[in-house]
């Protein structure tokens, strides 16, 4: 980080506005127009995004070519392989949840699209129409979680990696709930039965890219540990999915109409809250393709 970008981090340097959203993590910010930042200014939001790791950016201007063109410069826009995006743009998923819908997407703790062998880098949701109250959505800081961890506990996990399943059918029958009720924890909404087949091991613990920190590295994708059946692992991922979503590591997005909120899904999970029944949200989604294997 260069000395101007990280004056510019620390409000209200640099003509926009930074609040922290909890003491762990997330940020929203105020005066920074997304669909006109020169290189420098760019550069500033992506260092946002690495040290706030949740950024809701208010009051954004986006048609949907802007917003195509303004992701592209995250990186490559990933191509959901289950969900159709919109017809004319079909980078962009459209999330709706209408008045009657009995179900919202991305109701459980998950990161997105970790059965990948390289998992989504960045998403971005762009708020086209919001309820009146509720709606919001919850984001808890797996690095944190790391950092609190015992030595001992640090120590095993190292060597420790969980097999991600897209299938739903397969993490419900790893599942050591019930069958009727939910898979554990998922964004099991994203992806029809039919389209089940990515897999991918990934450590329980990486290190992030960017800011070089390690971080828990798993959610509801997470069938189970490499090398253990899924009932010797659940006890194992509960405790650590207790720890993720400790109060102190969460922090919590209220949605306003043109807000745009971009998280880093290499360190963070998230939860879509379903609390807003007979009320409309309508969200523009772009994921921005991971370019890395984790490590
Ligand atoms: C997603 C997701 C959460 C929300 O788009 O991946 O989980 O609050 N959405 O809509
Ligand atoms: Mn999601």
């Amino acid at each position: 980080m260069t000395p101007e970008t990280s004056a510019a981090t620390e409000a209200p340097a640099a003509g926009f506005d930074v609040k922290t959203l909890s003491g762990s993590f997330g940020a929203e910010v105020r005066g920074l127009d997304l669909s006109n930042l020169d290189k420098d200014r760019f550069e500033q939001a992506y260092q946002l995004m690495v040290e706030h790791k949740v950024v809701v950016f208010r009051d954004q201007h986006f048609d949907l070519d802007s917003y195509e063109a303004f992701a592209g410069r995250w990186g490559r826009i990933h191509k959901h392989p289950f969900m159709r995006g919109m017809d004319s743009h079909p980078g962009i998923l459209e999330i709706v949840k209408t008045e009657t819908d009995r179900r919202a997407f991305g109701n459980a703790w998950h990161s997105d699209q970790m059965f990948n062998p390289k998992p989504a880098k960045f998403t971005m949701l762009y708020a086209r129409e919001v309820p009146d109250r509720g709606g919001d959505t919850m984001f808890a800081n797996m690095s944190a979680a790391y950092e609190s961890l015992s030595d001992g506990m640090k120590t095993m996990l190292e060597t420790l990696r969980g097999w991600n399943v897209g299938s739903r059918e397969k993490l419900r029958a790893a599942s050591t709930v019930p069958s009727n009720s939910r898979p554990p924890a998922g964004m099991q909404e994203e992806i029809p039965p039919e389209e089940q087949q990515t897999e991918a091991s990934h450590p329980l613990v990486r290190t992030h890219q960017d800011s070089g920190d390690k971080t828990l590295y798993f959610g509801g994708h997470t069938m189970h540990i490499d090398g253990m059946t899924p009932t010797e692992s659940a006890p194992i991922l509960r405790y650590l999915q207790s720890v993720v979503t400790r109060p102190e590591f969460q922090c919590r997005v209220e949605w306003e109409v043109d807000s745009l909120t971009m998280w880093d899904n290499r360190c963070v999970q998230h939860y879509a809250i379903d609390d807003y029944a007979g009320q409309r949200r309508r969200m523009h989604r772009i994921t921005i393709a991971g370019d890395e294997i984790p490590v």
